[in-house]
């Protein structure tokens, strides 16, 4: 798959190409994420992930990871992994352990700074949901965690009908939405219940969630980014 892309550094079009990734691709992988992680003005939106965990979603059975490519050097990458007990999300949200094997979290994603605005999330969120639905349809539940005020993160992710239900304290203590799209039945809002929430409003996001409210929509009004909340129709 080829796309016309911007590049920040000179503004200029470029043709990059998008291709599966394997164990191959190990040492790209990492050094994408190395200077990605180096060069974020907020160090809290993203988690390292080990050498093993890197290892483990360029495996077939463990996960599978799309990556963008301008002249053979690597831009971008996404990975999907089928967690194991720790990994699971489901916990977060009150699903029990016997749907793990059912459920994929997408796990990171990565793109060097002078490549973003792409849209690169985005795009390889779509594929990513595509290769499940194709190649992996025994998976009902899609999950993910995010970082409050990762507002990229959350309209790439929530265009897909992947929903936040709940934020908590993960991975040593840092604040995380938990999303969830069940793939086999679409999640109906009730829209008598709509409540409009600063993004940064974490304090009422919070009640809300306790009420059952969950994030559906990003989107900015007067230089203020807000989330859209509603409860889901039962
Ligand atoms: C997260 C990341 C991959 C996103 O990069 P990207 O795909 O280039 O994202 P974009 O800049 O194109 O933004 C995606 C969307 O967010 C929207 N967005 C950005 N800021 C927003 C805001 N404050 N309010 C509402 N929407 C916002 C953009 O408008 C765009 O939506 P659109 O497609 O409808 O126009 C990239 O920023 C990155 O690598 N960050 C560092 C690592 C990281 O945080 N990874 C995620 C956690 S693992």
């Amino acid at each position: 798959m080829n796309l016309i892309i911007i590049n920040k550094n000179n503004n200029k079009k470029e043709t990059a190409n998008i291709r599966k990734l394997n164990l191959n691709d190990f040492e790209m992988v990492q050094k994408l994420q190395d200077i990605s992680l180096e060069n974020l003005k907020r160090k809290d939106f993203c988690v390292e992930l080990t050498k093993d965990e890197l290892k483990a979603i360029l495996t077939e059975g463990r996960g599978f990871t799309y990556g963008v490519f301008v002249d053979n050097n690597l831009i971008s990458f996404y990975s999907v992994l089928f967690p194991n007990e720790e990994e699971y999300l489901g916990k977060d949200m009150g699903l029990t352990k016997d749907n793990m094997n059912i459920s994929a979290n997408l796990e990171i994603t990565h793109t060097l700074s002078n490549y973003q605005g792409n849209k690169f999330q985005k795009v390889l969120c779509e594929l990513c949901l595509e290769e499940i639905k194709k190649n992996y349809s025994h998976i009902r539940y899609i999950m993910a965690t995010i970082a409050p005020q990762n507002y990229s993160s959350m309209a790439s992710t929530l265009c897909y009908g992947v929903y936040a239900f709940v934020l908590k304290n993960k991975y040593n203590d840092l604040k995380r939405y938990i999303l969830l799209r069940d793939l086999e039945s679409n999640f109906n809002l009730d829209e008598n219940t709509l409540k409009v929430v600063l993004g940064d409003d974490l304090v009422l996001q919070k009640e809300l969630f306790s009420k059952n409210y969950v994030i559906h929509k990003i989107f900015i009004e007067n230089n203020e980014t807000k989330f859209k909340m509603s409860k889901l129709k039962s």
